[in-house]
């Protein structure tokens, strides 16, 4: 069936029960189904819009828990530092067989800073980054813009986080969606779901809205800041979530220039993803921007300060992206929970589990959150790195 039918006519399952059953075609859900499938399970996916529509297809596709580190979350960088280091194997296994491209680049990245106040900061965080042993070099003036040209000569140094990288998330997506077809999982796009089935104390299925059920001997709820909304809302356990709205540009290099920058680079107010060139198709370099921090609820607007904020600070330490062409500016909702980290794990009834409340960290954890499910889906316990990210640890803050 042609994508647009699908979506007007969503296919009812072809089986009565299944294994697995995923709710959200995010980064998240979709690695995980995809996993799960090449492990043998019978995988069912049902997206409310269409694959990535959330969070996912405006992300940037920073893979950098270096750069992004922050004082009081040693935990999570962890979880971080690990989810990093599966994505070039992830990413490969994706494309070859898919043959399709993830973006995915490990050329490092640089933290920026453009004045002295943010010489001041970045020197702090610098601090902190060698405390905690990870591989991160103060650069002067003269060194970073000998590997970026592009910086402006006003930047008063920088992190260089050699191992930090990128991927384009919405090739991602496409891949996955193709790869969990390829192994056998099935997706259902424009189908809420509207309720958890449970009996006796554990989850046997969902209903979604077009009258489609599935029995399913788990569930996994993996739909982003939609993940305790609805019918997931009551007596199953929801993690609490906020959605954190980020506003990002994407701009075109002009034909015969070259980017503003080859390296992800960051500073204490945006980032700046350069995307394109080898194995990413004829479309050219594309820039993005990205991205605004802000607690508005559900509300996707772009604003005129949200764009003109994100330009002034990319600007600043990269004047060539004044040149750009300015494509489209979008906004995401980010999955928070109260600590910021993710909630990952068993909850609420036998049968359910969340991947869910991954906030800034959603595409650098996709490979690991879809091992860790897949271990629980096939009986494992609970390992001890997760404790810290219990889906129930916000026992008091429960939506009922
Ligand atoms: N990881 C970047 C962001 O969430 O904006």
């Amino acid at each position: 069936m042609p994508a647009e039918a699908e979506h007007i006519h969503p296919p009812a399952p072809t089986r009565s029960a299944y294994d697995l059953v995923v709710i959200g075609a995010g980064v998240i859900g979709l690695s995980c189904a995809w996993r799960a499938a090449q492990a043998g399970l019978s995988v069912l996916v049902f997206e409310r819009d269409a694959p990535g529509a959330g969070a996912t297809g405006v992300a940037a596709g920073m893979l950098a828990p270096i750069t992004e580190a922050d004082f009081g979350e040693e935990a999570l960088l962890e979880l971080n530092l690990r989810g990093r280091g599966l994505w070039g194997g992830f990413a490969a296994e994706l494309e070859e067989l898919t043959g399709m491209a993830s973006g995915y680049a490990d050329g490092g990245a640089l933290v920026v800073a453009a004045d002295r106040d943010d010489r001041e900061e970045l020197h702090r965080l610098h601090d902190f980054q060698r405390r905690l042993g990870l591989d991160a070099t103060w650069l002067t003036t003269r060194e970073c813009r000998a590997l970026e040209p592009g910086l402006a000569p006003r930047v008063g140094g920088a992190i260089l986080a050699p191992q930090d990288g990128q991927v384009n998330p919405r090739a991602v997506v496409r891949a996955l969606t193709a790869a969990l077809r390829s192994a056998g999982g099935e997706l259902i796009c424009a189908a809420e779901v509207t309720s958890l089935e449970t009996a006796g104390g554990r989850v046997t299925g969902v209903r979604a809205d077009g009258d489609r059920s599935a029995a399913a001997s788990a569930v996994l709820v993996a739909a982003g800041a939609w993940s305790n909304g609805g019918g997931l809302a009551s007596g199953c356990g929801a993690p609490a979530l906020r959605p954190v709205k980020g506003q990002l540009l994407e701009l075109r290099v002009r034909r015969g220039h070259l980017p503003p920058a080859e390296r992800l680079i960051r500073t204490p107010r945006c980032y700046i993803v350069t995307r394109g060139g080898s194995g990413e198709g004829a479309a050219g370099h594309r820039v993005v921007i990205g991205a605004t921090m802000e607690e508005q609820g559900f509300d996707t607007s772009v604003t005129a300060e949200g764009v003109f904020g994100l330009l002034e600070a990319a600007r600043e330490v990269l004047p060539e992206v004044g040149e750009l062409e300015l494509l489209s500016a979008r906004a995401g909702l980010r999955p928070s929970t109260p600590d910021n980290a993710p909630a990952i794990g068993r909850g609420g009834p036998d049968g359910l589990l969340w991947a869910t409340g991954h906030h800034r960290n959603g595409v650098l954890l996709a490979p690991l959150t879809a091992r860790l499910i897949v271990d629980l889906l096939r009986g494992g316990p609970t390992p001890p790195e997760l404790h810290a990210f219990d889906p129930d640890r916000f026992d008091s803050l429960r939506v009922v």
